[in-house]
């Protein structure tokens, strides 16, 4: 844990914070702690543009959590916060407008501190791979709504990133008392006239092969979870017979008469856009607001390009019983490689490529098949027809060639060092710059974007 007072707040100020939080436990030496160790709090007043650098780098650009704490007297503007938010701040405080501000501050690091230690724990980090931050952001909300709720959870996301792992996950983590099993259905695989019986059981003869009455889903998942993998796939009868079993926990098995009670976890997962679809007339709204207790998007791996290399590692080291790695330029590969089957997609490749390997040393760009390999340069064409769109809409703005050059390299700066994690010794390596040259090339486009100077240092 750390503190940092960025601006404002005079000394005397600062004494009265930190006797106020030495009383609910946070001590003094927080401000000693390095940013970055765990989660922070950054103090600041006045122009609250001027603390944003700061923030987007005490976060680790959203790898950290963060608490902005404004010791303004007014309130913020709506702007303002927004704006501290989405440049790495998980939450924002008024120290004067909260009577209890120390116990405010202090709440919201130990409820972050916990979810960190779940999500840094063996059981998240090594099942759940990948460190980029929009990663980390989702395991954060998953770990958050498994442990500090119990309602519905709606995972939405493209094919293959991961949505029956973290459905898997979220009932491991559930923290009721005497919880039961996790009960799996496919919507895709149910055929219509056998859904009654899949979803509430039967009675016996309730239909010609009902030798013996069966139990449905429903009551399977009883005191446990229910996972409805593919939700969007169900076709509106099927939609229309889940509502009130999910609303009121009561069901009637086919062909019986008798009401059953069930209570259950549901947790629903679609690679299509509910939402959408509910807008379209595809799916019951009443249905989807049932589902959609908390609503995890799980991020395309194109999204955390950073996680494909930790990935690929993972997964080798499923596929080979020795130790192996992969050279740089298969990192380099991989890297740079679409993923539209994401997840899965990445882990077949490194199968097939972990089948040709022979070892011993690292799996090297001959063990990547020739159907995976990428076309020679001089067709790969990457700019082909693809930039005339943006350069001619920035000739038409009135931009310069030195300007569009500028904002090229820029958009190319940020894609290395997203990719590499912000390791800018890695970035620099693949723009084919020095790590000087590309440190002076952030510092210059930083003062451009913020039309401002270098960022200011913490105090204290
Ligand atoms: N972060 C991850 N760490 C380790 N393995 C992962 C991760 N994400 C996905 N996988 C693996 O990738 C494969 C696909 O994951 P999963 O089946 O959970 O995806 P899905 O989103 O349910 O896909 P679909 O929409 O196609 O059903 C599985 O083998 C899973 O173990
Ligand atoms: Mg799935």
């Amino acid at each position: 844990m750390w503190i940092r007072f960025h601006s404002g707040g005079s000394g005397r100020e600062q004494e009265q914070i930190e006797r106020a939080l030495e009383r609910v436990g946070i001590p003094r030496t927080c401000r000693d702690s390095p940013v970055g160790s765990g989660p922070g709090v950054v103090f600041f007043r006045g122009p609250y543009g001027e603390a944003l650098p700061f923030l987007r780098e005490a976060s680790g650009f959203g790898r950290g959590r963060v608490l902005a704490v404004s010791l303004d007297p007014v309130r913020l503007p709506a702007q303002a916060c927004w704006q501290l938010l989405s440049a790495g701040a998980g939450d924002i405080i008024e120290w004067h407008l909260l009577p209890n501000a120390a116990e405010c501050v202090a709440a919201r690091l130990a409820r972050w501190a916990e979810i960190e230690e779940i999500v840094q724990s063996p059981l998240v980090a090594e099942n759940l791979v990948g460190r980029s931050p929009a990663w980390l952001a989702l395991l954060r909300q998953v770990v958050e709504t498994a442990c500090f709720s119990a309602g519905s959870v709606l995972l939405l996301g493209p094919s293959g990133t991961g949505k029956e792992l973290l459905a898997r996950l979220i009932h491991t983590l559930d923290r009721r008392a005497a919880k039961r099993d996790l009960v799996i259905l496919d919507c895709t695989t149910i055929a219509p006239e056998l859904s009654g019986s899949e979803f509430f059981g039967h009675e016996r003869g309730a239909f010609t092969g009902a030798v013996a009455a069966r139990d449905g889903a429903f009551a399977l998942a009883h005191g446990g979870t229910l996972f409805l993998d593919e939700v969007g796939e169900l076709p509106p009868p099927l939609q229309a017979q889940l509502l009130r079993v999910i609303q009121e926990g009561q069901y009637k098995r086919v062909g019986g008469n008798t009401w059953y009670g069930t209570d259950f976890r549901l947790i629903c997962a679609t690679n299509r856009d509910l939402p959408r679809e509910v807008e379209q007339g595809r799916f019951r709204a009443d249905l989807y607001y049932r589902l959609a207790g908390a609503v995890l998007r799980i991020p395309p791996l194109a999204e955390r390009r950073e996680d494909a290399i930790p990935l690929a590692e993972f997964f080798l080291s499923q596929a080979v019983t020795e130790a192996a790695s992969f050279d740089d330029a298969v990192k380099e590969y991989l890297l740079a490689r679409d993923y539209p089957g994401n997840v899965r997609d990445l882990k077949q490749l490194v199968f097939r490529m972990a089948q040709r390997h022979a070892g011993p040393g690292p799996v090297s760009v001959g063990d990547i098949p020739e159907d995976d390999r990428p076309l020679p340069p001089a067709s790969a064409g990457w700019a082909d027809g693809d930039l005339d769109l943006p350069v001619r809409r920035a000739l038409l703005a009135g931009a310069g060639l030195k300007e569009i050059g500028r904002l090229a390299s820029d958009i190319a700066i940020r894609i290395a060092l997203e990719d590499a994690g912000g390791n800018l010794q890695q970035a620099a390596r693949r723009l084919q710059v020095t790590d000087r040259a590309l440190q002076m090339r952030r510092a210059a486009g930083r003062q451009n974007s913020d039309g401002q100077g270098p960022p200011k240092t913490a105090a204290g």
